[in-house]
């Protein structure tokens, strides 16, 4: 059922096995009365008391002085007529006001769940128990009509809402401000904030704090979901973790200015909020013309962190990902980039193929530097046509060459972007984000394409698309180098200016979907200067992400972590680079570093051409062993066991999605003398007895060095037992007391453990 509209009480409970959610009316007004974990309702209605208002709360209503919009829980909140916080949505009319008055018409139950036009959302597939509730409101004055979407997904335990404004009305209004939900927890502020921080090779850093009696503001106000923060945000009880307690989270399915509210009022009151930032934004709605706000899918969980995630992880794989490669192995790659940077020859790039098939590598991408004049950030952005100095046969050259060795041949490109100093721009200066009369300010010595043109969308669509239809590609990389500045569009009117980062946004998902339409046998991978578009709209058109340029496997482990809590392991790319590493300058084993990639979606970024033997035939071994382990870890289930934020160790878990085999990657930072082993609880493991093997790939005092092989020396558990070859331990034992570690012999170290059932 999912909907139960109750008409005498004007009360609607969406829900599914583990969640309720309930919405009231009140003297007109569209009232939130719960959120959380599945109840019964009561008879009485609404659900949360309704005090007496205060003094200098003032009442809208002048027949009843004891009702303040101030202190209600609010639905979708208005803005100027006595609720103070935060608004939902802010609209100017044509006499200059900012009052509405909506007042809810009806509540209306259908079967599935309606796409969002020109935006990217959440799907329903055969078999999928998703319903939708439609409440409709109307302000009499401008004749406004506004709808409350609310999908209910019973088969994911999600819940998604967006808005959509009509102009019913003969006059034109100014849409200042239209997020995508709202909710208010009355009378409770018992809540930690949870957000994603960060910056270049830095992101999504898990940030904690109890949030007070205060406004928090989590945003994006450059023109992309960011590096900065991420469009997905949590509260949680303050003694929730990763394996226990409620969470309620708002995660955004757009890649553009996004914000999120948090604010705590004076009588303990706590809204939480998520839509698009109305930093410089406006949207003018003419007379029969709709605006549509973009998806939020909101998850409630009590059982942790980890619980909450299983419930993203296992939408946006399945109902969010689309296209040839949603339910496909991702195939293991190997990148030049950080090999050669811009200074490649044919022949490089051949010998690093050839190395790269003979360990058994399936795909090749060919970096930054291919075409224009681009050797190195300074130009050619925008010419995407081969350079043939440095690639004398063409890419054809290069696809054929890799092709006969039997890999496939991927493409970087960065469409987005212009140089100044390229072909494009001189021909067409008035293509980029600017404002007339001020400087252009470059980011990585390039500017911005206004793809708010619907000419610079087609002129993309059709260059990538030659391009992608006359070679052999199978595989596009999509990058994406700089934040914008004048945000500002030649060919819109002034009234128009504040809507050109929208109409970037919904520009730049049109090109995406004809070119992701067109060719459905590409593999598209989506980058921002590594994570930087990291989010739910970009995976619906690409379904795998380029996490983070840091490839360091010590700095990974926090960006795997906090990644992880909105998005599943098979979007996260992970590339083994060479040591000392080139973001940080530290070293690292090659087992580290294969463990830290192995966990996610593995591929290579060094020059696998100069590799020593031993080096080369470890990494042989990593890539075959890989192979039969990455159903398991593409579509398997990922926990997280250990927190690097919270000591000098981390640990993943990851289950097969038949519960039978259980992957445990272990590190640690310093090592230190003289310590005690560790022991961690597994937690996770589905009853039986299991089969414990140490993973190794040879660089290690344990390894067997024989191809693929697992060794199963120096295994310790608690009690003390010397001698585990072969041992069988009960899931019992091992979810209670634990695996123990021995002290590790090196600095940043990792491990993996594979528990087997017997
Ligand atoms: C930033 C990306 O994150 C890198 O992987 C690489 O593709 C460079 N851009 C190329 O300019």
């Amino acid at each position: 059922m999912g909907i139960l509209i109750d008409d005498k009480k004007m009360r609607v409970h969406l829900y599914t096995d583990n969640t309720s959610y309930v919405i009231e009316t009140l003297q007109g007004e569209l009232i939130h009365s719960y959120w959380g974990k599945r109840i019964e309702l009561p008879e009485h209605s609404p659900l949360v008391p309704i005090e007496e208002c205060p003094s200098f709360y003032p009442n809208p209503n002048v027949e009843d002085k004891t009702y303040s919009l101030d202190v209600i829980p609010r639905e979708y909140p208005d803005f100027g007529r006595s609720d103070y916080r935060s608004p939902g949505y802010r609209v100017e009319v044509s006499d200059g006001t900012k009052i509405t008055d909506f007042v809810v018409q009806s509540f209306l139950k259908s079967e599935g769940k309606p796409d969002i036009p020109g935006l990217p959302s959440t799907y329903v597939q055969e078999g999928d128990r998703v319903h939708t509730l439609q409440v409709t409101l109307k302000d009499a004055k401008t004749n406004l009509e506004l709808n409350l979407f609310y999908c209910v997904n019973e088969t994911y335990d999600v819940i998604t809402r967006h808005a959509v404004f009509k102009n019913e009305g003969n006059e034109k209004v100014i849409l200042e401000h239209a997020l995508s939900a709202s909710v208010d927890f009355y009378n409770d502020k018992n809540f930690d904030l949870i957000h994603f921080n960060g910056s270049w090779a830095r992101e999504r850093f898990f940030e904690r704090m109890p949030i007070g009696r205060s406004k928090h503001v989590i945003e994006s106000k450059r023109g992309s979901s960011g590096h900065h923060e991420n469009p997905m945000v949590m509260l949680a009880r303050p003694k929730t973790d990763d394996l226990q307690g409620e969470v309620y989270s708002m995660n955004f399915v757009y890649s553009g200015n996004f914000t999120s509210v948090v604010e705590v009022n004076s009588y303990d009151s706590t809204r939480f909020q998520m839509g698009i930032n109305d930093f410089d934004f406006e949207w003018n709605l003419k007379p029969g013309e709709s605006f549509y706000t973009p998806e939020v899918v909101m998850v409630y969980s009590d059982e942790g962190f980890n619980g909450m995630s299983h419930i993203y992880h296992q939408l946006f794989r399945e109902r969010l990902c689309r296209g040839t490669f949603r339910d496909q192995e991702r195939p293991i790659l190997i990148n030049n980039w950080e090999a050669t940077y811009f200074s490649f020859t044919q022949e490089k790039l051949e010998a690093i193929g050839k190395a790269a098939n003979e360990i058994g590598i399936e795909l090749f991408v060919l970096d930054d530097g291919w075409f224009g004049k681009r050797d190195s950030d300074k130009s050619g952005l925008g010419d995407w046509f081969v350079n043939t100095s440095k690639l004398q046969n063409g890419l054809g050259g290069v696809a054929d060459y890799m092709n006969q060795e039997k890999m496939q041949f991927g493409l970087w490109f960065e469409p987005e972007m212009v140089s100044p100093d390229s072909d494009l721009y001189r021909e067409h200066p008035d293509w980029c984000l600017h404002a007339k009369g001020h400087t252009r300010t470059e980011g990585r010595n390039q500017l911005i394409l206004d793809f708010s043109r619907e000419d610079v969308q087609d002129h993309i669509i059709q260059v990538v698309g030659n391009i992608l239809r006359s070679h052999s590609i199978s595989y596009v990389k999509w990058d994406m180098n700089r934040n914008m500045t004048e945000s500002y569009s030649a060919l819109l009117q002034p009234e128009h200016q504040s809507e050109t980062t929208h109409r970037y946004i919904l520009g730049l998902y049109r090109v995406m979907e004809a070119l992701t339409t067109e060719f459905k046998d590409v593999l598209f991978e989506s980058c921002s200067g590594g994570g930087g578009r990291y989010d739910a709209g970009m995976l619906y058109y690409m379904p795998q992400t380029w996490a983070s340029d840091d490839t360091d496997a010590y700095e990974r482990q926090f960006i795997h972590y906090g990644t992880s809590f909105a998005y599943p392991s098979i979007t996260m790319c992970s590339h083994i680079s060479m040591s000392p590493n080139h973001q940080t300058n530290r070293v690292t084993s090659l087992k580290t570093r294969g463990f830290m990639s192995m966990m996610v979606n593995l591929g290579y970024e060094l020059d696998l051409s100069v590799l020593s033997e031993v080096d080369r035939a470890q990494v042989k071994r990593q890539v075959a062993y890989y192979k039969s382990i990455r159903q398991d870890i593409q579509f398997g289930r990922f926990y997280r066991i250990l927190s690097p934020f919270e000591g000098d160790r981390s640990g993943f878990l990851v289950e097969s999605k038949d519960q039978k085999r259980y992957y445990f990657f272990y590190f640690t930072a310093l090592n230190r003398p003289n310590r005690l082993s560790v022991t961690v609880p597994l937690t996770y493991l589905s009853e039986g007895n299991y089969q414990v093997e140490s993973i190794s790939f040879g660089d290690d005092n344990n390894g067997t060095g024989e191809d693929g092989q697992a060794s199963k020396a120096d295994i310790y558990i608690t009690p003390k037992t010397t001698d585990l070859e072969g041992a069988v331990l009960p899931s019992r034992f091992l979810n209670h007391f634990g695996y123990t570690f021995n002290q590790l012999q090196s600095d940043f170290e990792g491990q993996l453990i594979v528990f087997t059932k017997v």
